[in-house]
């Protein structure tokens, strides 16, 4: 399972000339422009650096979404400071600066109170890092770049990107215009904005090219993604959505017709901008994988209703049916938080009720934590914080009851595995099922870039075990699991 607060580094690289040490906080969107960062500084000669101790330039990619971001990013400062000091002594130089949506939010206070900081360099700013750097290098002043700018980021961004292995994530979207009064992304990532079908298509293919099997399209509300479908296109794989503007099923069969690109995510997806064009193409395009992240937040419409989310829970159950018609087999997967302001005993129980029908395959829950400047921190009845933790055991109990039960109903299927990386031990290869699952098996690093049948065996706390299906059966064996699958989509 992933851990959204988990601390990401970017990977060790080469080690000559200048460096560059990102330490990545937050969602995948955050991973993500990272790898976008380490990209654009590379012309500049900074080569990935295995520690801030041995960088030229510490990037610290922050995350706001939830409590404690500042407090992190100060301490991470107080470090780095002292790391600094450390190395002036020697004669050496090291520069630091903040990205990421603390940046956006609080770069007035972060220039204020850790002066250590030498760039504030915001989400919407990315493309301008190189000659932000190379201001800083010429006149060590501050420099804060939070204003919001959209101007053609993605345009801006190109399509310098060097693929690390057969999966890719791939912006399309970005933005939120949704104003959930818990949330800071509208905020800090300004409006919705979506990247043209053309440059999307033109970074898979350079993608595919390298490697890459699997794309994750990434966006804050990546279904509300719309796009005018590229000049001269003939038709036929399409169906064109309202206006005639493509919407994010449109986009994704498109994308499935590129060679070498054997898989197709996308996240995360907002309940009100699930489409009919969406839905028809997760029932028909085979590439699209069955795992859908569609967080519902809560099971009260009357808190769904002060969160803003504009939906009630009936909606959300009906969306899910209508989901599940066109997928029997998808995964669903969501966000929850708990003790949001008003939370009763019987609003609580009405999220457990709605996780309860759903069936979740994984999910991620919450406590409430007031964002400053939020409409709901600002609301009466705020829910103790013994109260939060309290349902917050509760509803995560239900959603790992639930995970395990999905894990374990995989036991004999064969699944189609995309192996990504070597596993643990001596021999052994890890990829993820279609319904994003860990799957690890006994395999030749060979088989590394590639999607292999494999009976799944046991269940880990954490993955699968699964066992290669030899060549001579594979083919049986993939058809067999593929055609079990189309006879429950036509049930
Ligand atoms: N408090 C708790 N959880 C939050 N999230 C966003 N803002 C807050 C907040 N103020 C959660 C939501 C969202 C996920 C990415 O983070 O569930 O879907
Ligand atoms: Fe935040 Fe709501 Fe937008 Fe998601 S939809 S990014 S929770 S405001």
């Amino acid at each position: 399972m992933q851990d959204k607060t988990a601390i990401k580094d970017a990977p060790a690289g080469r080690s000559t000339g200048k460096s560059v040490f990102i330490r990545t906080y937050g969602c995948q969107m955050n991973a993500y422009d990272s790898e976008r960062m380490a990209g654009l500084l590379r012309p500049l000669g900074y080569a990935p650096a295995a520690s801030p101790e041995a960088a030229d330039l510490v990037i610290v990619n922050t995350c706001h979404i939830r409590e404690k971001a500042s407090e992190k990013l100060f301490s991470e400062l107080g470090r780095l400071r002292a790391l600094k000091a450390k190395k002036a002594a020697r004669g050496e130089k090291m520069t630091i600066a903040v990205a990421g949506c603390v940046a956006q939010a609080e770069g007035a206070e972060i220039a204020a109170r850790a002066p250590v900081a030498d760039l504030i360099v915001g989400p919407q700013s990315y493309h301008r890092l190189p000659e932000m750097i190379a201001r800083a290098a010429r006149e060590r002043g501050e420099i804060l770049e939070t204003d919001f700018a959209v101007e053609e980021k993605f345009d801006r961004l190109g399509e310098a990107r060097e693929a690390t292995g057969p999966t890719a994530f791939l912006t399309v979207q970005e933005g939120c215009d949704k104003f959930c009064t818990f949330c800071v992304v509208p905020y800090t990532r300004g409006a919705e904005v979506s990247r043209p079908v053309e440059a999307i298509t033109a970074e898979a293919r350079a993608l595919a090219r390298q490697g890459v099997r699997e794309i994750t399209l990434l966006g804050q509300n990546v279904n509300a993604w719309r796009g005018a479908p590229p000049v001269g296109h003939a038709g036929g794989e399409t169906r064109p959505g309202k206006g005639g503007l493509w919407g994010l099923g449109e986009l994704c069969r498109h994308l499935a017709r590129i060679d070498g690109i054997e898989r197709i995510r996308f996240t995360t997806s907002h309940p009100r901008d699930m489409d009919d064009g969406l839905i028809a193409a997760l029932a028909e395009e085979e590439k699209l994988m069955p795992y859908l992240h569609l967080p519902v937040q809560a099971g009260s419409d009357r808190i769904l209703k002060a969160m803003n989310r504009g939906h009630t829970a009936a909606d959300y159950l009906a969306l899910i049916a209508r989901i599940r018609a066109a997928r029997p087999d998808i995964a669903l997967s969501g966000d929850f938080i708990v003790g949001f302001p008003g939370e009763t005993n019987e609003d609580f129980e009405a999220t457990l009720a709605l996780a309860e029908t759903v069936g979740y395959a994984s999910a991620f829950s919450f406590k409430y934590s007031r964002r400053p400047g939020t409409p709901a921190a600002a609301m009466a009845r705020q829910v103790p914080e013994a109260v939060k933790d309290e349902r917050l055991a509760r509803l995560q109990a239900l959603l790992e009851r639930q995970r395990a039960a999905f894990n374990a109903a995989q036991i004999g299927r064969v699944l189609p595995v995309l192996f990504e990386k070597p596993g643990r031990h001596e021999g052994q290869i890890v990829g993820r099922s279609p319904y994003l699952q860990s799957v690890h098996a006994e395999g030749p690093s060979s088989m590394i870039g590639s999607i292999r049948p494999a009976r799944i065996v046991a269940v880990t706390p954490n993955a699968l075990a699964g066992e290669i299906v030899a060549a001579e059966n594979a083919d049986g064996a993939l058809s067999s699991a593929g055609a079990a699958e189309r006879d429950l989509r036509l049930a």
